[in-house]
């Protein structure tokens, strides 16, 4: 019934579907519609020179310890990777509990089938110009639900550790926002408000980089969805990076794109200060 990672063949892929950090294709086993992801498969180039090495292990520990300023980045393991156990147990206790998420048909090590959602992800949903309430709300619905069933077991695990906009999709048939990809490992040495705030203030940023006129009202949306206490943790943290932070960010940004050739986005793009004003006069 289930389909089977030994039929998996490249005749048997449609289609390569955007994934951030892995592969993620969408396959067609057996007749039925299924989406394949392989963790952390984009890997390193296994002939690096011996300088670039050196570069690197030097620069591992400040890029590391100017990070954890970032407060999208604070909550996370230092790892920086995705772990398909961790996805798996989530989706597996979030499928218990109602709230709708990916259905994972297999897993083997770090391969994993789900069933294919023919859903659109909110990034591409909320950048209309129109304002889209009803998708939004249930984004809303389905965002709040999980972290009602993690805040009852005061389980951080349970949390959507990579709350993006492209990590829920909105499924119009069902009239559901679900939610994919909760595969990060969050700090073991964070409490669950502070990680929840952090969380929060990841999910809003992501609202404020929304290029649509309606980011206000999403924003307040969500703001109204928390109590006076969580958006109050939310604007403890929401600060600007130190100057040291910046500095360091600035000269490694220039530094890789100078060597590669290309524009990279600094870090500390990621908290820049219309972002934090942004949030800071929604919560207040
Ligand atoms: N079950 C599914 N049904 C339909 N599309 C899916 C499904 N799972 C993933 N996708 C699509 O594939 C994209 C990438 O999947 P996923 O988020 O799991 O990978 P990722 O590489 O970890 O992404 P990122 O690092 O950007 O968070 C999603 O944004 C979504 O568009
Ligand atoms: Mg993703």
């Amino acid at each position: 019934m289930y389909p089977n990672f030994a039929e998996i063949s490249m005749d048997s892929q449609v289609q390569e579907l955007d994934g951030g950090s892995h592969k993620v294709f969408l396959v067609r086993l057996n007749g039925r519609k299924v989406v394949y992801k392989l963790i952390n498969s984009i890997s390193d180039q296994p002939t690096r020179s011996a300088i670039k090495k050196i570069l690197r292990n030097i620069d591992r520990p400040i890029f590391e310890y100017f990070m954890d300023e970032i407060p999208q980045q604070k909550y996370r393991d230092r790892s920086f990777t995705k772990y398909s156990d961790i996805e798996l147990r989530t989706l597996k206790e979030w499928r218990k509990r109602g709230i709708p998420c990916t259905n994972v048909l297999e897993k083997h090590d770090d391969e994993i089938i789900y069933d294919y959602l023919d859903a659109d992800k909110y990034s591409n949903i909320l950048e209309r110009i129109k304002f889209k309430e009803k998708e939004f709300n249930e984004l809303i619905k389905t965002y709040d639900m999980i972290r009602f069933e993690a805040k009852k077991d005061q389980d951080k695990t349970l949390l959507h550790s990579d709350a993006h906009l492209r990590n829920f999709l909105y499924s119009e048939s069902l009239n559901k926002a679900m939610a994919i990809d909760p595969g990060l490992k969050v700090k073991d040495n964070m409490n669950f408000e502070q990680t929840d705030a952090y969380i929060n203030l990841f999910f809003s940023y992501c609202l404020t980089e929304l290029n649509s006129p309606n980011v206000n009202k999403y924003l307040s949306i969500f703001s109204d969805s928390l109590s006076r206490k969580e958006k109050d943790s939310v604007l403890k943290i929401n600060k600007p990076l130190s100057v040291f932070a910046n500095i360091y960010f600035d000269v490694r940004t220039k530094t890789i794109s100078f060597i590669k050739g290309e524009q990279i986005i600094s870090p500390a793009q990621l908290c820049s200060y219309e972002k934090i004003d942004l949030v800071n006069n929604i919560f207040s």
